[in-house]
């Protein structure tokens, strides 16, 4: 608590440029992913070992409070991960530091673009939730009937030919099958220049700024870019699952059913086992280390250091065993 004041108190005081901003930002919005990490691992964890509780847990994710909170959680990881996927690409391309400010600016904008359809989508749930009748934006039908025939128009009267886009085709053809492409190899790419980088001692080409720190340091440094670069596309797609695919309202069907057997139905899959298990491990260790830095920076006496030091690690450990535990228990009786 005391940190979060100081950091707005500081940052108010310092009235810096927009990098100042970004910087606070990243980090409030960091913080706060994980203070709900904490929580929601514990609770989760209360579907293999307290069945009873984990539908309370649920049923509370569903007030209002909560659900206001939900908007802000689905923000503060939009701007987190876009805003660090920018640190670490700049810290591999010194060459581009020049173009910071421009940088921030577009992390701004990628963010509200993309928040923008995904709060409207989450809206549509709480409607549904609250009147009873499913609301429909119809944005599929707001893109196919405005912006394409816009689209075609624009080009109609510059080229003087009508445009077929097939839009359609061109998505299934290529968007996927490349997108697909794209991600494996960036994955792969990224993790090699982690291990690259934690091997060799050399952390990209910000590295030798780091030569005075310890070895350990410089692989955390290397392991926080690679890590987030690997929970972006794990969170992101939790998220839309729970958010906007499925909505927090049907994990027990808006109070109708069982909130462990929509876990149940999930966890019935290998697949999502391991895939919530990546994030669990990644999140949590990025998100301890993370905390870790921020208690640096705050906490001078080295013993009160060590002491936060260790409470991160013992609680970072103690909170995977507990969510990995309940991934290899399941539910009880599904
Ligand atoms: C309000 C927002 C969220 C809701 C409603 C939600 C919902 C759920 C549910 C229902 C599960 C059970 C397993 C499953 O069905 O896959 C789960 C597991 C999990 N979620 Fe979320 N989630 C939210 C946000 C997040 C965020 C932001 C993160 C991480 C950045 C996250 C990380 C995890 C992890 C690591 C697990 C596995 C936990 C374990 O092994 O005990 N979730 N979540
Ligand atoms: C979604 C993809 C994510 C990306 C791309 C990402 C990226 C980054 C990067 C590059 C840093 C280092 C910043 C620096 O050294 O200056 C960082 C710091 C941090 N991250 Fe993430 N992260 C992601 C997700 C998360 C999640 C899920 C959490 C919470 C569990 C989290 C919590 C933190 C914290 C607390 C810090 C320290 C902030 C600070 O030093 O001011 N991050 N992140």
């Amino acid at each position: 608590m005391t940190t979060l004041t100081t950091t707005i108190t500081e940052v108010l005081r310092y009235r810096g440029k927009i990098g100042q901003w970004s910087w606070v930002l990243h980090r409030l919005a960091g913080l706060g992913t994980l203070l709900f990490l904490v929580i929601h691992v514990i609770d989760t964890s209360w579907v293999a070992f307290f069945p009873e509780l984990y539908e309370e847990a649920i049923a509370i994710y569903q007030t209002p409070l909560f659900t206001i909170g939900e908007f802000a959680l689905v923000a503060c990881v939009v701007f987190h991960a876009f805003n660090g996927l920018r640190i670490a690409i700049f810290d591999y391309r010194p060459e581009w530091w020049r173009h910071q400010a421009r940088a921030a600016q577009i992390v701004y904008l990628a963010t509200f673009v993309v928040l923008v359809p995904v709060f409207a989508l989450m809206a549509q749930h709480v409607v549904e939730f609250y009147t009873g009748r499913p609301l429909d934006l119809q944005l599929g039908l707001v893109f196919n009937r405005v912006v394409v025939p816009f689209g075609g128009h624009v080009v109609e009267f510059y080229t003087g030919r009508p445009l077929d886009l097939q839009l359609g085709l061109v998505f299934n053809r290529v968007v996927v099958p490349f997108g697909g492409g794209m991600i494996l190899a960036l994955l792969a790419g990224v993790l090699l220049s982690g291990l690259f980088g934690a091997v060799s001692g050399r952390a990209g080409l910000a590295g030798p700024l780091l030569t005075r720190r310890s070895r350990l340091e410089q692989v955390l440094w290397g392991f926080m870019r690679v890590s987030g670069m690997l929970i972006l596309p794990l969170a992101f797609g939790h998220l839309a699952i729970m958010h906007v695919i499925q909505g927090v309202f049907s994990i027990n069907q808006g109070g109708t059913g069982l909130a462990a057997s929509f876990v149940a139905a999930r966890w019935a899959y290998l697949g999502w086992r391991i895939y919530d298990a990546a994030l669990l491990a990644l999140a949590l260790i990025h998100g301890f280390n993370g905390l870790r830095i921020v208690f640096n920076d705050y906490a001078h006496h080295p013993t009160v250091r060590r002491g936060l030091t260790w409470a991160a690690v013992v609680g970072c450990a103690a909170l995977i065993i507990v969510g990995a535990l309940a991934l290899i228990s399941g539910v009880p009786g599904m």
